[in-house]
Formats: C-alpha cells, structure tokens, sequence
C-alpha cells in the first residue's frame, strides 16, 4: 500500500492535510517534523508532505527538520511554514515582510507548465495565512505563483520533484486546493487511488494486536458509533481478551440499550457486559436540579461503576477508547505522536481512581467523525447507528429541565422517539434526493426537551393541566454554532400533533427558534 507521510511542524489543522490525501483514496499518517531521514526511509513513504506551524523559521526554538530527508529523492510538497522550511534548508532566503497576509488571497499562476496547477486557471483565489515569505527560491528553484502582496506564493523544482506553496491548499477556501493535491499525488508522484476505509479496519486490526500482544482490554459502550467501532475492532483483533462494559446509566434515548444488545449481546467471540445501573443513577441524580450538578454526578459515577466492572473483569491491561481528532484538538492537550491519558467527552474531567492505572487504545485518534462513519459502513454496522446524531453524555438528564424522575423519563422518552422518527424520515427525504447523508436541507440535530412546567390545555371534554414538550432541531456543521431549522409547518404539525396524541401527560408542544449564539443546542 502506498503512504504518505504529512511532517507536522505544528499546524493547528496538520491532520486535515492527512485527512484530505485519504480522501483521494491514498493513505496518509501524520509524523513528528523532527523525524530523521533514516527514520522516514525505514517507513518507505511514497511521498512526503510539509505542514504550515506558527513559528518564525529563524527563531530559535523553530521547528527544524533532517535536511538529508530531501536528498532521499521522496517527492516532497510543503505548505507555508513546509515551504520557508524548504526554502531555508535549500539555500532560499525567508523575510519577516512588513505586511502579513491572512484570508483569501487573489493568486496568480506564472509558471505555465507546473504540474502541481495543471488544470487549474491561472488566476483564482487561494487561503494565506503567513506573515514571514520566502524572498530568494533555493538554487534550481523557479516560482510558480505570485500574489499582489507574495513574490513567492509557490515554488517549485520538477526535477528533483519539489514542490511548496506559501497557502494553505489543505482549506476548502483554497479553491482548486483539492486538484493541487491529486496533480501533486497522481501526476508529480505516479500515485494510484488504492485505500479506503476497509483498508483502515485490516491496519487498526493489525496496530491493536501488536499493542496488546496477549494481554486484556475493557471498553466502555456508550450506543455511540465511536465506541462501537472501537469495540467492533478490537473484537476482531483480540476476540475473547476483549471485555465490551455498556453502562446503562438509564438516560439513553428509546430503544438505544436494546440496540447495543443487539451487536454485541449473544456474541461468542467477544465479552459483553450489560451494567443495569438505572437505580443507581436515578438515587444519585434524586432532586438534582442544577445541569453542572447532574453532569458533574453522572460523570463520576459513570467512572465509577466502569472501574467496579474492570475490577471484576481483572488482569485488565488496556482501556480502548473512541477518541477521535477533533476530541483531541478540543482538550489541546496532546502533540503528535504523544499519548497523555485525556478521558473523553463529559468523562474528561475525572482522573483514574487511586490504584487504577492503564494503559490507553485509541485506533479512532487520527480521524474525522464522517471517517468513522466511512469505517462504521466498511465493519457493516447498522445506519441508525453510524449515522447517529450527536448525543450528550450526560444523556437525557441534560433535556430535563430540573430533577430527573422516572416519570418524566417516561414522557421524555416517548416523545423523543416521535421526534426522531419524524425528522428521521425528513432527513432520509434529504438523502434519497442529494444521495448524501446530512446533506443541503437536512437537519443536524434534533430532539425533545422537558421544561419543569404545566399548563392548561383541553383534551375532548377535559381541561387537563399537564406538561409541555419543547422541540429543538437545528441545522450545523460542527455544533460551534447553530441555527434552528426552517422545517415545513405540515412537519412541525404532525410532531406536534402526535406527540400530544400518543405521549399521556403532554397537552403542549413549542419549537425553539432560538440560534446558537446565544442559545447553545441543548437546554441545560
Ligand atoms: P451545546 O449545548 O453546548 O452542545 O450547544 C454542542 C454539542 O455538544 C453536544 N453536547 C455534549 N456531548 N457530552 C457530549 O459528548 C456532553 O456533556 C455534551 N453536552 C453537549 C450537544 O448535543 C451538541 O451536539
């Protein structure tokens, strides 16, 4: 298999390079920038890429790299901070310039025949963001493009197959930056599209037996897909020295205990342990009206019970977690190629028990959420599960406006899954007609909310006095921010007519039209 080595200088989004070379179907890893040459033929890449990172090439603390890696004859690309990096190491000069360059820049192609822009026009807009330039190309070096403000937006050296850009191709704001990338894989270094997610399970498969070697491995179900596919790996690495713990804290939504049962319940080759903790969770959470008081409580005793369960398993070596990039970019607590022990999610903020220590299996922790799904699909998970929409760990209890009770629970439950069947059936319309799950028009995320109040309504004859159901559903990209979805009223109509219908103790719906900022996408 072919592989491409992205060498991350410290970029905020490094990953993403990684990310969009495998998406042309070509397998790219990220590795520490400070890698040497032996080390990168000892890994036999087919090409290498240089990231961007924040520092000043000069300053003393920069990030430098093995100058013998570009006598290796590897086709090498790098991107802003990769390109001065060339520059400098080849002979090139590199300025602080007076005037930095940050957003959309109006390129400039001026070396016709670069295979790096072929088929691409020569004007058209790229993402910058730099504020050093390189002044002078490396000997046998020629410009490629320019923009008003950069003598050398790009470079290049054909013969020795070294290419750099001083923007960013990695962003989808970089217009053509994606055909960049295929000329540079396909053309420049004869590449063939020949990976994809399957290949992805045969390589995790692979990287966890070598890590486990004979010993034990617990993991924590959640009914969400990175768990489970965490879980449906390391089942097939390791089989029986795997033990798959689902705590059932009671606050999932309708029928999702059931469908964790269903993968991996009756299974021989794994062992499944199905925690009942409803009445444990609900004694905790009794009269607990404050959310960072609930999430605080649910957190620790989720641990808490977790570690019971990995007791009575014993010997247990490893704890495999569904850590995924975007996790770790979030906690900001882990570089390249360094493993801290970040617990994910709501669960980050409770360190392991005194005595209890293990080490971590994080197979998820180089890719994108839609990755996982792409892996979900390739291990024949089921839809409902891989494409799930984002829950909170803390569950329902978080769309419980004050205490969780059974009863409210109950409501909760039932008229959440009207909810769901509803706007699933929206968004599967979406899908039949873009061919593309949560594509344009479709709704990210959606759900109940029970709010601690009454109201009066009339039921047949009736005057009833019983409680509301506010529903929220938002369209997103990435949860940072939200705006609620314009669904068509006949939609709105039958959720809100069939949830007061079918859900006893309901008389009222409402919708939240309320974006985020200022409203976050849950209530609590
Ligand atoms: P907010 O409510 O802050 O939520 O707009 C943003 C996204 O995060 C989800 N969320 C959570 N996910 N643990 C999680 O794993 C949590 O404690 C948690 N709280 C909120 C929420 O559903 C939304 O998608």
């Amino acid at each position: 298999m072919q592989k491409v080595l992205v060498l991350d200088f410290g970029a905020q989004y490094a990953q993403l390079i990684a990310r969009r070379v495998r998406d042309l179907n070509v397998y790219s890893e990220l590795v520490p920038c400070d890698i040497t040459a032996q080390q990168v033929a000892a890994a036999k890449p087919d090409a290498l890429i240089l990231s961007g990172g924040p520092a000043s090439v000069y300053a003393p603390d920069a990030p430098k790299m093995d100058p013998a890696i570009f006598e290796l004859g590897i086709p090498v690309l790098g991107f802003c901070y990769g390109q001065q990096i060339m520059a400098v190491t080849l002979g090139g000069r590199v300025d602080h310039t007076d005037k930095g360059e940050y957003g959309p820049a109006a390129l400039t192609v001026v070396e016709q025949g670069s295979a790096l822009f072929a088929e691409t026009p020569v004007k058209q807009t790229v993402w910058m963001s730099h504020r050093d330039s390189v002044v002078e190309v490396p000997e046998g070096f020629v410009v490629s493009a320019i923009t008003d403000t950069c003598s050398v937006a790009a470079m290049e050296c054909p013969e020795r197959r070294l290419y750099a850009t001083q923007f960013h191709p990695e962003v989808h704001h970089t217009e053509f930056g994606n055909d960049m990338l295929a000329n540079f894989l396909f053309d420049v270094c004869g590449l063939v599209r020949d990976w994809d997610p399957a290949g992805f399970v045969d390589l995790a498969i692979a990287a966890i037996r070598n890590q486990v070697g004979t010993d034990r491995v617990i993991v924590g179900l959640s009914g969400g897909v990175d768990s489970t596919v965490v879980a449906e790996l390391c089942a097939r690495a390791i089989g029986k020295q795997l033990t798959c713990v689902f705590v059932n804290h009671g606050l999932l939504r309708k029928d999702e205990p059931e469908g964790v049962e269903a993968i991996f319940g009756g299974r021989d080759d794994v062992n499944f342990v199905h925690v009942h903790a409803q009445d444990r969770f609900a004694a905790k959470l009794a009269e607990v009206t404050d959310p960072e008081q609930k999430r605080r409580i649910i957190g620790s005793e989720f641990w808490k019970v977790f570690f019971e369960e990995a007791q009575r398993v014993g010997g247990v070596k490893y704890l495999a977690q569904g850590t995924i990039y975007p996790d770790i970019i979030e906690s900001g607590s882990r570089k390249t190629g360094g493993k801290g022990s970040t617990i994910k999610s709501h669960h980050n903020l409770i360190p392991f028990p005194e005595g209890v220590s293990f080490d971590l299996i994080e197979p998820l922790d180089r890719l994108f959420k839609d990755e996982v799904r792409a892996l979900g699909v390739a291990l024949g998970l089921p839809d409902s599960l891989v494409y799930r929409q984002p829950f909170p760990g803390p569950g329902l209890a978080v769309r419980i406006i004050g205490a969780v009770t059974q009863e409210k629970l109950a409501i909760l439950k039932e008229a959440d899954a009207i909810v769901r069947e509803e706007l699933d059936a929206y968004n599967n319309a979406v899908f039949e007609r873009t061919g593309v799950h949560g594509g344009e028009g479709s709704v990210w995320q959606y759900f109940a909310v029970l709010p601690d109040i009454r109201s009066v309504g009339v039921m047949g004859d009736e005057r009833t006095y019983a409680r509301p159901i506010i529903l929220r559903a938002v369209e997103s990209q990435d949860a940072m921010t939200a705006d609620w979805a314009r669904l068509p009223y006949e939609v709105l109509a039958r959720i809100s007519s069939r949830i007061v219908a079918e859900v006893p103790g309901v008389n009222r719906v409402a919708y939240d039209i309320t974006s985020k900022p200022p409203a976050t996408i849950e209530w609590e």
